[in-house]
């Protein structure tokens, strides 16, 4: 392994995992590969931007000869995906995007893999294939897939796709499952960077439902050293869960983050549900442990208060992005839904 395609690379999770490979292994030269939708963004990469085993390439993981061309250009070995559309709620009013990048674009990469002999494919999916669980069961990575959100879904797909490269054509893959992923450079569409930033501004914190539903809550700099360990460790042909371990609801996420930021409660406004809204999810992750993985933020409250942080003195990044397209994402997803909204 000494070149590794970095798909998504530009994203949240792609981007922690950019930062930390780029600084820890100077061996490793780095080429991210991002297609620059609304969620890549080359603020990301600013920290490692001038770094002699870093590259950054424009381009889609569906596109077979722009893959092919990033294999060639820079002899790439090894390939860890990131590359996807990642929020539900967007998948529930334009689901061809999941579809397209998700599955289709997953089967593209992997095809480009095997025929240039890629030695290693790690593929990033999410707890969500398990779908929503049932009394305390926590899920296992032999589990079933029940997706229920056309996001999760599509994840499933790319996942089973992976797993099917693996047994019939015999390419080297590791697949990763996360939880719920928070801190720094999280675009301020999913939960927590939504209302830390709404929050700030004394607006309206829609909250689903009746705000009970569960998720499991990881760093970010775990789940980027949770791929890294799986990538130098994992065992061909095999998932493992990235767990938090560390199951919450999203009201008191929500009252915990008003109370960090010193903000009233009556910010809250529950508003009518996500369609098909997952109640729980959960996972372990002994197998990821048995490799040797540490998480690093053990403790909720004190790596909310440094997310909070991070977004109180970066304002300049997330103030730019919360214009344009996000403002019109932003009435799609909520005007009517706060219009409705009860508190
Ligand atoms: P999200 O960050 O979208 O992640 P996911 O849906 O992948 O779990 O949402 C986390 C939880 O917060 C989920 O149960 C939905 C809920 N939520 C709200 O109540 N209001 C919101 O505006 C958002 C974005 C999420």
């Amino acid at each position: 392994m000494k070149n590794i395609l970095v798909t998504g690379g530009a994203g949240f999770i792609g981007s922690a995992f950019v930062r930390r490979m780029v600084s820890k292994h100077p061996e490793y030269a780095i080429v991210v590969f991002d297609k620059m939708t609304y969620a890549g963004n080359t603020d990301n990469l600013i920290p490692v931007s001038k770094s002699q085993n870093f590259q950054l390439v424009q381009g889609d993981i569906a596109d077979r000869e722009a893959v092919r061309s990033a294999f060639e250009s820079y002899g790439i070995d090894t390939v860890v995906n990131f590359a996807a559309e990642t929020h539900v709620d967007r998948s529930i009013l334009s689901p061809d995007a999941f579809i397209y990048s998700n599955v289709v674009g997953v089967h593209i990469l992997l095809e480009s893999a095997q025929k240039h002999g890629i030695e290693r494919f790690l593929h990033v999916s999410t707890d969500e294939v398990y779908g929503d669980i049932e009394g305390d069961h926590l899920s296992v990575e032999d589990d079933p897939f029940k997706p229920n959100s056309p996001y999760a879904a599509s994840k499933a797909g790319g996942d089973l796709m992976v797993r099917a490269y693996h047994v019939t054509h015999g390419l080297n893959t590791v697949v990763t499952r996360g939880s719920n992923t928070f801190g720094p450079y999280q675009y301020p569409e999913k939960l927590i960077p939504f209302f830390i930033t709404e929050a700030l501004e004394d607006r309206p914190l829609p909250v689903y439902g009746d705000g009970l539903q569960m998720r499991d809550w990881l760093h970010v700099d775990d789940h980027a050293g949770g791929v890294e360990t799986v990538l130098l460790k994992g065992k061909a042909g095999e998932a493992y869960n990235i767990a938090g371990e560390n199951q919450e609801h999203n009201i008191d996420v929500i009252r915990l983050m008003l109370k960090l930021l010193n903000k009233p409660e009556t910010l809250i406004k529950y508003v009518p549900d996500r369609e098909g809204h997952d109640r729980r999810y959960g996972m372990k992750c002994d197998k990821l442990k048995a490799l040797g993985w540490e998480r690093e933020y053990n403790q909720f409250e004190p790596a909310v208060e440094k997310t909070i942080a991070w977004y109180k003195e970066n304002e300049w990044w997330w103030r730019k992005i919360k214009t344009g397209e996000y403002l019109e994402y932003y009435k799609q997803q909520y005007a009517a839904r706060l219009a409705a909204a009860s508190s």
